[in-house]
């Protein structure tokens, strides 16, 4: 080794064909090409001068580059959803043909969780080859078919990208590791372990220092998650462009966006928590003028698990990322429901700033790793744990995995009450694969296995997942006699007009029925009864009320609707109308674990 730089600094993009998407004027599409992405891109490149003219050559919906604040998500595991060639093993095959479930329910866009080319020891979030689609998978064709036939429907697809480290399996790593290597310096290296010592561990569970010693670097090698995943060294500007190369590809292939994972951690400075730093800030303002000036309409969602005050930094004016999860809000809801008391929801919506008009949160219930409480307090922290955790099989770090329906004890009425205020909140939100039929977990499987388990779709074997031999799934399905593939999955339920999935699918309808859900705005309403939690949503003449119960108990609310003095509320299920609003506080009363969302009428409308 010379220590001379040989390599050439962008990462190389294999030439592969790429199915080029024709104007959606009417109807499915006529004609397709076949092109070598990198032909493809020049002629994408070329548009991008008229933006409008690109979108429409590459989308099957309008352009819309506000989209995704009016979407819903929903967030799937490959591995687990859809199995098409049998081995037992999720693939973009399986999830290609049950997109028409997908568009049934009203999904916006999918999320999908990293796809690409892994040993698989932290879920795929430990890559090996950002470039390629893991074997399991298929191929990056079927990926991109994939992306098509979604895009066909109207369906919008962001995939998982984990920028902040690599597998170890990692080539990048593996040169890296030889010292003198022109890779050297794309990861964090330090011959004591006093470095950054004020940054804290992540995954309490399994690691006890963020540097772990590599005998054949003869250093030691810095990383935020588990030992067997390096982080980049994002002050080599080497490893940011080959980073934004890497997203580059995936956009090229269709992709309309990323979640950028575990985005807080890119750089690290002395005497800092190596959390949330400017020059992180500043790389990721760098990816979105990239992507504005190349792209249109795609997304970037960050995974900051941060306070509310520290999260709108990521979105900088509407200049950085667009969107970003809002992880403080999420156990709140819970704690809400078990203490039936809304002011931790209250509470947290108030300390939430206002975002940029081009921004939107994320909101979730539960999504694939523990319900982290990272975000309480010590003392809100041991009271989910002693209600949510009963069993320490259920805590995996700072946190409890978990599914939903478990969680609230397989109760109709509360997951009923806590999607509608997910869904009342200003923000788009996202939801689990699974979650939609009431799955259950597994609190016997290891790590976050438990919350990964495979879709049930029927009551067949393997529960409609796959036609492998049982032994051979990637996971085995549930099959006890509550949360089992006979009781739960989606064939049983789509024939039952009572389901929980069907009650899901028609909520979906209703709030892509109302802008206002994703666009209004939100003004708490603060009624004297502490386990209500109201507020109204407004965008121009579409006005919402809606009204939690989050006791367990009938409640009676009077609530200050002065403002809207002579309005009629409109309940917006059955279109029931209540009594005109006057002058006196608004007199409701809910049943237990009841809600109400109105639509605030003039009384002259229809
Ligand atoms: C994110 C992912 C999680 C993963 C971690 C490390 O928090 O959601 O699943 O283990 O990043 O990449
Ligand atoms: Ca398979």
């Amino acid at each position: 080794m010379t220590g001379t730089r040989t390599d050439p600094p962008r990462a190389p993009r294999p030439a592969r064909p790429v199915r080029a998407r024709a104007v959606p004027d009417s109807g499915p599409p006529t004609a397709e090409l076949i092109l070598p992405v990198d032909q493809l891109t020049a002629i994408r490149r070329e548009l991008t001068a008229d933006t409008t003219e690109l979108a429409t050559a590459s989308q099957w919906f309008e352009s819309d580059p506000l989209w995704f604040k009016r979407a819903v998500f929903y967030e799937i595991h490959l591995r687990g959803f859809a199995d098409g060639n049998a081995d037992g093993i999720g693939d973009f095959v399986g999830l290609t043909e049950r997109l028409d479930y997908l568009s049934w329910l009203g999904v916006d866009c999918i999320w999908l969780l990293p796809m690409y080319e892994s040993p698989l020891r932290d879920g795929g979030y430990d890559i090996s080859d950002y470039l390629r689609v893991h074997h399991d998978y298929g191929t990056v064709d079927d990926f991109v078919a994939f992306v098509d036939a979604a895009h066909q429907r109207g369906i919008r697809v962001i995939a998982d990208m984990v920028m902040n480290h690599t597998s170890i399996d990692h080539q990048w790593f593996q040169e890296a590791r030889t010292p003198g290597s022109p890779k050297r310096d794309w990861y964090v290296w330090s011959d004591t372990v006093e470095r950054y010592q004020d940054a804290r561990i992540i995954f309490v569970d399994t690691e006890t220092s963020n540097w772990t010693w590599d005998p054949v670097a003869g250093a030691y090698y810095w990383h935020r998650f588990f030992s067997h995943q390096p982080d980049l060294n994002y002050d080599n500007p080497e490893v940011r462009e080959a980073m934004l190369d890497v997203l580059r590809y995936w956009l090229d292939s269709g992709l309309d966006g990323f979640r950028l994972d575990a985005v807080p951690y890119l750089f690290e400075r002395e005497g800092t928590s190596c959390e949330n730093l400017p020059e992180t800030h500043a790389y990721l303002k760098d990816v979105r003028r990239a992507i504005d000036a190349e792209y249109a309409d795609r997304v970037l969602l960050a995974e900051a698990n941060q306070w509310p005050s520290d999260v709108v930094e990521y979105f900088d004016g509407g200049g950085e990322c667009h969107m970003a999860f809002h992880f403080p809000l999420m156990p709140r809801m819970f704690m809400a429901m078990r203490r039936d008391d809304a002011m931790p929801i209250i509470e947290i919506l108030d300390q939430t700033p206002a975002i940029p008009a081009n921004t939107q949160w994320g909101l979730f219930l539960r999504n694939h790793d523990e319900l982290t409480l990272e975000m309480v307090t010590d003392d809100e922290r041991d009271y989910m744990y002693a209600e949510y955790a009963k069993d320490p099989l259920m805590k995996l770090n700072l946190g409890i995995r978990r599914r939903l329906a478990p969680l609230l004890d397989n109760g109709r009425d509360e997951i009923e009450l806590v999607t509608a205020i997910l869904f009342s909140l200003p923000g788009s939100p996202v939801l689990y694969y699974g979650d939609e039929i009431g799955m259950g977990d597994n609190i016997y499987l290891g790590d976050r296995d438990g919350v990964r388990t495979p879709m049930q779709w029927t009551g067949d074997r393997n529960a409609g997942f796959s036609r492998a031999d049982f032994a051979r799934l990637y996971l085995p399905p549930l099959m006890d006699p509550v949360y089992g593939y006979q009781a739960v999955n989606v064939e049983a339920q789509l024939r039952t007009p009572t389901s929980l999935l069907r009650w899901v699918h028609r909520f979906i309808d209703m709030r892509k029925d109302h802008p206002v859900f994703g666009q209004g705005s939100y003004e708490a309403l603060r009624p004297s009864n502490p386990r209500i939690f109201a507020h109204v949503r407004r965008l121009d003449d579409d006005i919402v009320l809606a009204v939690h119960n989050v006791a367990r108990s009938a409640q009676a609310v009077e609530l200050d609707l002065s403002g809207f003095e002579g309005m009629v509320p409109e309940e917006m299920f059955g279109r029931a109308r209540f009594p005109r609003i006057g002058q006196l506080p608004y007199l409701l009363t809910l049943a237990g674990r009841g809600f109400f969302w109105f639509q605030l009428r003039k009384d002259d409308d229809d």
